[in-house]
């Protein structure tokens, strides 16, 4: 079994309806259109407005569009991962509440929390698994209702996130397709420049934690900016040159969608065109871990059996890594 490599075989996602553009922020915060889309490159964001709903809903919605898409039944999945920073509860995982909304019955789940990194981590994870034999069908889920821990009445931050959900089937094969490298690593002293505050084990919620705004996001933009664009690029060229590609070689990068800045600096080492990069962050945002997948979902019809493709991510912990694909199919 150990001869088995990790393949994407489908990839759904989903965006909620509601659109937040960057007037209606401009009427809630100090801000402007000019000035998101020059710092951050957003235009719009989808924001999940109906009452009592979480992430689980949409990375359900996600799941039941790949599930019909890719002809499997629920029964045939045997593991169900979840990268999120927004579940529906601190517990249970929303991995087991999504598998229980789908039907699915056969699967042990859990979630993964690695920021922005989140879906990065759980490919690796689920390529461990299907590597050693012990899954064959992994559903891989990035969903986030961000809007549930964003201040928006802080400028800083409200202009940069949006909810959403992304999912991906993941099966082994014998061809030499799928997983190839990945390198992932984390340095906890970040957790200073990005958390929330409170509603852990150390600042249980309280009046006093509400009062204080400390449920939302905290970022200091500056740090995070400048870790993003070093460690992005590092581990995205070191990946490359490891594997023997080139700027030539090299068919798609996948960045995570945090800023059009951190985006294009990351493409700029790697010595890439704009053609070969997936943006969409005009249109979603940043919505954390479901960047990679709803990338994926976009550009999937122009993708190619055994492209090369680099997925390259920084998140809160900080977190970051890159990854090594040669995709398993034709888009269609
Ligand atoms: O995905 C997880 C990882 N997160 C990231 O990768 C985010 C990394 N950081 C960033 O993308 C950028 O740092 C931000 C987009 C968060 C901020 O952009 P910046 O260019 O670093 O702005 P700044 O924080 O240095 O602020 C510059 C100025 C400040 O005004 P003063 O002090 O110079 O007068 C801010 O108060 O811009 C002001 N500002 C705004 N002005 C208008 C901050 N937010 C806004 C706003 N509209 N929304």
């Amino acid at each position: 079994m150990g001869k088995h490599k990790a393949i994407i075989t489908g990839v759904a996602g989903v965006l909620p309806d509601y659109i937040l553009t960057n007037d209606e922020l401009s009427q809630m915060v100090d801000t402007s259109d000019e000035w998101i889309m020059s710092r951050i490159g957003i235009k719009t964001r989808h924001i999940l407005k109906e009452y009592g709903q979480g992430s689980s809903d949409l990375g359900a919605a996600a799941v039941r569009k790949l599930l019909e898409k890719t002809g499997t039944s629920p029964d045939e999945i045997d593991l169900v991962l979840c990268a999120t920073v927004t579940p529906d509860h601190p517990f249970p995982a929303t991995a087991n509440i999504i598998s229980d909304k789908v039907g699915i019955k056969n699967a042990f789940s859990f979630d993964i929390n690695a920021g922005c990194s989140g879906f990065l981590y759980g490919l690796t994870t689920a390529t461990s698994f299907i590597e050693s034999g012990r899954a064959k069908k992994i559903i891989l889920i990035g969903a986030e209702k961000m809007s549930s821990i964003v201040d928006y009445t802080d400028r800083a931050t409200c202009p940069i996130f949006g909810d959403g959900a992304g999912a991906v089937l993941i099966e082994p094969t014998e061809e030499d397709l799928g997983v190839i490298d990945i390198h992932l690593q984390s340095d906890g002293i970040g957790r200073h420049h990005l958390h929330q505050k409170a509603g852990g084990s150390v600042h249980p919620a309280s009046a006093e934690t509400v009062s204080n705004r400390e449920h939302f996001i905290y970022q200091e933009g500056q740090p995070v900016f400048k870790w993003a664009v070093s460690k992005m690029a590092d581990t995205a060229v070191d990946i490359m040159k490891r594997n023997g590609l080139t700027s030539e070689t090299v068919d798609w990068l996948v960045p995570h969608q945090a800023n059009m800045r951190i985006i294009e600096a990351t493409a700029h080492r790697m010595d890439l065109p704009k053609e070969k990069v997936m943006i969409n962050i005009s249109k979603y945002g940043n919505t954390t871990a479901a960047t990679l997948p709803l990338c994926l979902m976009d550009y999937e019809k122009q993708l190619r059996k055994g492209d090369n493709i680099i997925l390259a991510t920084f998140g809160a912990g900080f977190t970051w890594g890159a990854a090594y694909l040669k995709w398993a199919y034709d888009g269609k």
